[in-house]
């Protein structure tokens, strides 16, 4: 009798991703709590998913889009091409070729294709999401976390860079560079690419350059794309995901390097029919919607990228509030990093020993803070931070609420917050509450 089915090795050298881990976690913990008669809510800080409605144009395209049945090229349809890279070239000056754009299965779907078909060692810096190690892993490619500190904006930099070449071999690496930035909220400025891009051409590192929020950069004039200052050896990764609220369409797009473009296609393309043929055919056509001309698509993503500055500063100010912790303030993307490492000896005298335990002790009964910490932030055990998701409300009425009358002033804007993302705020006082309790040695983790 078969009772027994082996599976590969390198299936265990993956864990169950970040959003799911904890969306089980919560469950869990639901369970846990109903049982001791608690039934209150949960902050939710985990997750990093748009809180807004899919833009009514691409809705409508897709219900148009449903009759395209066929198969379709590997690389994705060119009709969508040719919009992507118009897009692209109206929002960020890239080259409007249509040749230099490749269709995915979402972002991560794309990075998974091209750490399979590029060679060499991956460089991550940290803290990051959650997403790049475990596919180095899978794929048993080496990566090299690069720890960032707070004093640089948790930004990566060209010494960082040059010491990490001086004590490692010469060979391609690939930089994994994501801006704005997840977990911290960073967005680098051209100045601080153009540096990081002439330590790359010098040494030849290739760099995945992971824009996916992009769009939703607070004060999107001062956004540039690596694929301007390094046009020969960036790779640009976006798509439907965080700006258009459409996460499940699973549709992504890379503009590829100039360098070696077309031969980069070739693998891209033969993996891609290897594996899964084409991005589902409706999607791509539907797509289309969202990156041609569209003032209603402009203004969504005009409003959503408010809506994400207003509730982004605003929360991250509360959370400055609180005596030790330290904060970023978010330039762009749904998350801000606090960093706990000043109540290190006071949570270690509570039992919480390290990043991980961090998150569980957050998240345990009464505090039921729902954050990402430690391993999913590729964090050392013994640094205490974790990223705060600030997109926990009804998005289609904050929305709706914005159109009709928008907060002119600061003051209106915190008024707004609390009325339309409560939760966010009083969020922001369960880890104050959580930190007294914790400083006065009266938390016990168990
Ligand atoms: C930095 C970053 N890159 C990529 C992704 C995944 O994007 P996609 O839905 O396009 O696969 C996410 C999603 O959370 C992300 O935060």
């Amino acid at each position: 009798m078969l009772d027994n089915i082996l599976l590969e090795e390198n299936i265990d050298r993956i864990t169950m991703p970040e959003n799911l881990a904890i969306g089980l976690m919560v469950a869990e913990q639901h369970q846990k709590c109903s049982s001791i008669g608690c039934d209150f809510d949960y902050f939710g800080f985990a997750f990093g998913q748009s809180p807004f409605h899919v833009p009514p144009p691409l809705a409508r395209a897709l219900e148009r889009a449903a009759v395209k049945s066929g198969y379709a090229d590997a690389e994705g349809i060119f009709e969508l091409r040719k919009a992507a890279a118009g897009f692209n070239a109206r929002h960020f000056g890239l080259d409007p070729d249509p040749e230099r754009i490749i269709i995915g299965p979402g972002t991560k779907g794309l990075l998974f294709l091209l750490f399979s078909i590029l060679d060499g060692e991956i460089i991550i810096p940290v803290p990051s999401w959650i997403g790049y190690a475990p596919q180095a892993n899978f794929l048993g490619k080496t990566y090299h976390p690069l720890l960032t500190s707070h004093d640089n904006g948790y930004k990566l930099t060209a010494e960082d860079l040059v010491s990490f070449l001086k004590k490692h071999d010469k060979k391609q690496y690939l930089l994994v560079l994501n801006n704005p930035n997840n977990p911290t909220g960073a967005v680098y400025s051209k100045d601080e690419l153009s540096s990081i891009a002439a330590i790359c051409r010098k040494n030849g590192i290739v760099v995945l350059s992971d824009e996916i929020y992009a769009l939703t950069t607070f004060n999107f004039s001062a956004f540039t794309s690596m694929g301007i200052v390094y046009p020969e050896g960036t790779f640009v990764l976006s798509g439907l995901s965080k700006d258009r609220s459409a996460g499940g369409y699973r549709l992504g797009i890379c503009y590829l390097p100039e360098a070696d473009c077309r031969k980069i296609k070739m693998g891209f393309k033969k993996l891609a029919a290897t594996v899964y043929t084409n991005v589902t055919t409706p999607v791509q056509w539907a797509a289309m919607a969202a990156y041609s001309e569209n003032d209603e698509i402009e203004e969504y993503i005009a409003i959503t990228r408010e809506l994400h500055r207003i509730m982004g500063l605003t929360v991250s100010k509360e959370f400055t509030e609180i005596e030790g912790l330290q904060v970023t303030k978010p330039e762009g993307g749904f998350y801000f990093y606090i960093d706990f490492n000043s109540f290190k000896d006071n949570l270690k005298f509570c039992g919480v020993n390290n990043s991980n335990q961090l998150g569980k002790a957050l998240i345990s009964h009464p505090h039921h803070i729902a954050t990402v910490t430690g391993d999913s932030l590729l964090l050392p055990p013994d640094n205490y931070g974790a990223r705060i998701a600030f997109v926990d409300y009804n998005g289609q009425r904050a929305y709706e609420a914005y159109k009709n009358q928008r907060p002119s002033s600061s003051k209106e804007e915190i008024a707004f917050v609390k009325e339309f993302a409560p939760l966010m705020v009083e969020g922001a006082a369960a880890v104050s509450d959580f930190l007294a309790m914790v400083k006065e040695g009266k938390f016990k983790f168990s």
